[in-house]
């Protein structure tokens, strides 16, 4: 038997003793029982009907045994299977599973992004359908979140969850993850908010949340920190997106079937100018320089960049700092060299601002207002 098969016989095994022995639902069911909404939040007169598409990662990966938290294959596990294993979902809404792919999320691509938006999009226009939550890897969850907020037109809750470890694992987080994220699509107080990221007990904006550590359980950080808790059931908001998203931007799923290519080049010392005339001649429309600090570039790079504008590819100066923002005209005159410059966009969220804001202008000053509006 060969060991892709080994691991997931094993795999099933573990997924079923776990059904057995009901050790995730004997966790929950002995919770406290979610106490009653907040005040805030109306009555709910029934449960939510929430669609939960499952796009693979590690929340629906398994490994050869229970210790392996870091290796083990991501991508094995359907999605109608990680529902199974986690009963406590159903108490919560009416749940229907679809698998869409079953790829680690580094795979996604311009065109896999496209066809879950649309997909999600579709749903959400259904009356029955009260909200959704994407199984997703957490490799590029941030990327799908920022997107999935910035061209969803819909205020109902769209919420991506994932997992640090596969369910085969000692301390796995992918069951309660997925009870959380149920819970937060479900709740009437998460609509409006655009779409959400839960993982680790936090409610986090699809725009600020991106992967700050390569195995660790608390890996989702903002930087202004998440929008609120999950904690014995309930959905604890204290904080609002502060920029547009959704129904109020100027993007609609439904009406992109391409995005423009953007490449994103990260600099270091003796970062080769090569990497910026082989993204020209790969066809980028615009290029996102993860440059280093607040965005400065090396001298020996500024020509490179100064000729890939002069060929009418956007330059973009980001950082690779993975904080703060980037000020315009400090580092480079970028007035002088027709340069944009991110708000406080990570490069691989530029990357997708960019792609957006291109099918609409090609103006360099409309697409600087873009990246301090959004
Ligand atoms: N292959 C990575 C992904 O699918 C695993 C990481 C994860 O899902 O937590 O993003």
């Amino acid at each position: 038997m060969n060991r892709f098969a080994r691991v997931t016989t094993l795999a099933a095994a573990l997924l079923s003793a776990s059904l057995i022995s009901g050790t995730a639902s004997a966790q929950l069911a002995t919770a406290a029982q979610p106490s009653a909404a907040p005040a805030t939040a109306p009555a709910q007169a029934r449960k939510a009907n929430i669609v939960i598409i499952g796009t693979g990662g590690t929340i629906a990966g398994a490994g050869a045994s229970a210790i392996n938290t870091a290796a083990y294959q991501s991508a094995v596990v359907p999605v109608d299977k990680i529902i199974a294993s986690v009963p406590e979902v159903s108490k919560v809404a009416n749940v229907k599973g679809e698998q869409i792919f079953q790829i680690g999320s580094e795979s996604f691509n311009n065109e896999r992004l496209l066809k879950l938006g649309k997909r999600v999009s579709e749903l959400l226009k259904q009356p029955d359908v009260d909200g959704i939550v994407i199984t997703h890897g957490t490799d590029t969850i941030e990327e799908t979140a920022y997107f999935l907020n910035l061209t969803l037109k819909s205020d109902k809750p769209v919420v991506v969850v994932g997992s640090m470890r596969p369910g085969t694992a000692l301390g796995a987080d992918g069951a309660l993850n997925l009870y959380d994220a149920v819970l937060v699509a479900s709740n009437p107080a998460s609509k409006g908010k655009g779409t959400l990221v839960v993982l680790n007990d936090e409610i986090h904006t699809g725009r600020d949340v991106t992967k700050s550590n390569t195995f660790k359980a608390e890996t989702f950080r903002s930087q202004f920190g998440p929008l609120g808790y999950v904690v014995e059931g309930r959905s604890l908001f204290y904080r609002l997106p502060a920029r547009p998203h959704t129904l109020q931007t100027e993007w609609d799923i439904d009406k992109i079937d391409k995005l423009p290519e953007v490449a994103v080049v990260y600099a270091y010392g003796n970062v080769n100018p090569a990497s910026i005339d082989a993204a020209v001649k790969n066809g980028a429309k615009a290029i996102i320089y993860a440059a280093t600090g607040n965005g400065s570039v090396g001298d020996y790079m500024v020509e490179p960049l100064k000729a890939a504008r002069a060929k009418g590819v956007q330059i973009v100066r980001a950082s690779r700092t993975g904080s703060g923002v980037v000020v315009r005209n400090a580092e480079q005159p970028d007035d002088k060299y027709d340069w944009i410059v991110t708000d406080d966009q990570l490069p691989q969220k530029a990357r997708i601002l960019m792609a957006l804001a291109l099918t609409q202008t090609s103006d360099p000053k409309a697409l600087q207002q873009v990246f301090w509006k959004y």
